[in-house]
């Protein structure tokens, strides 16, 4: 199997037009471009956002946000961890290890993985070893997290 290149993308025009491409298009996105337009951040700062091009076009992403271990409510012993959203491959590209690509490269870190899944992708995450935390609804607020423990990492019991 050949090695997909992931690649730390850049804030700047062309990125922000490859993601108008992707369904979620929103927020985040958009305020990126206002702080490009209004100077508050430099043309090819760095973002959250990891990505695979296909030739030259962008066709997966995902958001990776490193949470300090002191807010920490979901590993036990208690650590810094991922959150992983926004992962998409656009449909055209689908089932070819695009999102595999994209997931072993956040688990290369080493650190357990956070990410809110969206409907319909229950059988991906399980593929990727992801699994449900037991359900706390002060801490989740409706959510229903996945996680990937690496080694030596269980999930954190609270009372
Ligand atoms: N149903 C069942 N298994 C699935 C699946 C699906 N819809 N999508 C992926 N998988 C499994 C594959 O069998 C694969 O296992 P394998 O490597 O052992 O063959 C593994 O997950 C990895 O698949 P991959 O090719 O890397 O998935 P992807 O590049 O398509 O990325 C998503 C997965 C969910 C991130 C991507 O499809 C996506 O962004 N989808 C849009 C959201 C959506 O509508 N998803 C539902 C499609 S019905």
């Amino acid at each position: 199997m050949t090695t997909l290149k992931v690649e730390k993308l850049k804030i700047n025009y062309k990125t922000i037009e490859e993601f108008k491409r992707f369904k979620e298009y929103g927020i985040q996105e958009l305020s990126m471009l206002e702080d490009l337009q209004e100077n508050i951040i430099e043309n090819d700062s760095e973002s959250p956002f990891y990505g695979i091009y296909f030739g030259e076009k962008l066709v997966a992403r995902m958001s990776l946000y490193r949470v300090d271990q002191r807010f920490d409510q979901y590993f036990d012993p208690p650590q810094d961890y991922l959150e992983l959203w926004k992962l998409e491959v656009l449909a055209d590209y689908q089932q070819k290890g695009f999102g595999r690509a994209l997931v072993e490269y956040a688990k290369s870190y080493q650190l357990p993985i956070k990410t809110n899944p969206r409907v319909k992708s229950k059988e991906f995450w399980s593929a990727m070893g992801f699994t449900p935390v037991t359900y706390d609804m002060e801490r989740d607020l409706g959510e229903n997290p996945l996680v990937w423990y690496p080694n030596g990492v269980k999930e954190q019991i609270r009372d």
